[in-house]
């Protein structure tokens, strides 16, 4: 199973993301990373975000930020979304309707239907990076059972 984070620049809470669902899974499953914006295309992420996994003995540090591409439709399985934002965006570049189904907001799959965005952290401080991590750390719990469940059920390889 293929799972692609989104957020906008693929610095901050996707590449945390990405780090911390693939730490809780098996590596039969490959996670990865993109943003809906080109603008840090190569760069490692936030020098918070490096920190802040770090912190939890996870290394994101080399991670390069990338945007997301039409062939990521075809590739993975589930393209989990940060904020509406993103969603948004991604959605409006699905061609058909087995890609739109691919799409989903991270934190409304784990279970969050209030307050199921992950603010952006960027023009904050090391605490806020630190808040997201606790957040998405939640969420990828549930979501790591969720995906193995699936995987035993057999909807997907
Ligand atoms: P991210 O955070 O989408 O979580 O990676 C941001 C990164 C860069 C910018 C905004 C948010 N930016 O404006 O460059």
């Amino acid at each position: 199973m293929k799972i692609l984070m989104v957020c906008l620049g693929n610095i901050c809470r996707s590449p945390l993301a990405e780090g911390i669902l693939r730490s809780k899974l098996p590596d039969s499953f490959v996670v990865d990373s993109a943003g809906t914006i080109s603008m840090h295309e190569g760069e490692t992420p936030d020098k918070r975000a490096v920190k802040t996994a770090a912190n939890h003995h996870i290394d994101i540090s080399k991670q390069k930020s990338r945007p997301i591409q039409m062939t990521d439709f075809d590739q993975f399985d589930k393209i989990y979304c940060m904020d509406l934002k993103n969603l948004e965006d991604v959605i409006s570049l699905t061609r058909t309707e087995e890609q739109r189904q691919k799409v989903h907001l991270f934190l409304e799959e784990a279970g969050n239907h209030q307050n199921s965005e992950v603010p952006d952290p960027y023009w904050g401080n090391l605490d806020d990076f630190e808040k997201v991590y606790q957040l998405l750390d939640r969420a990828s719990n549930k979501i790591s059972h969720q995906l193995q469940q699936q995987v035993i059920t057999n909807k997907i390889r």
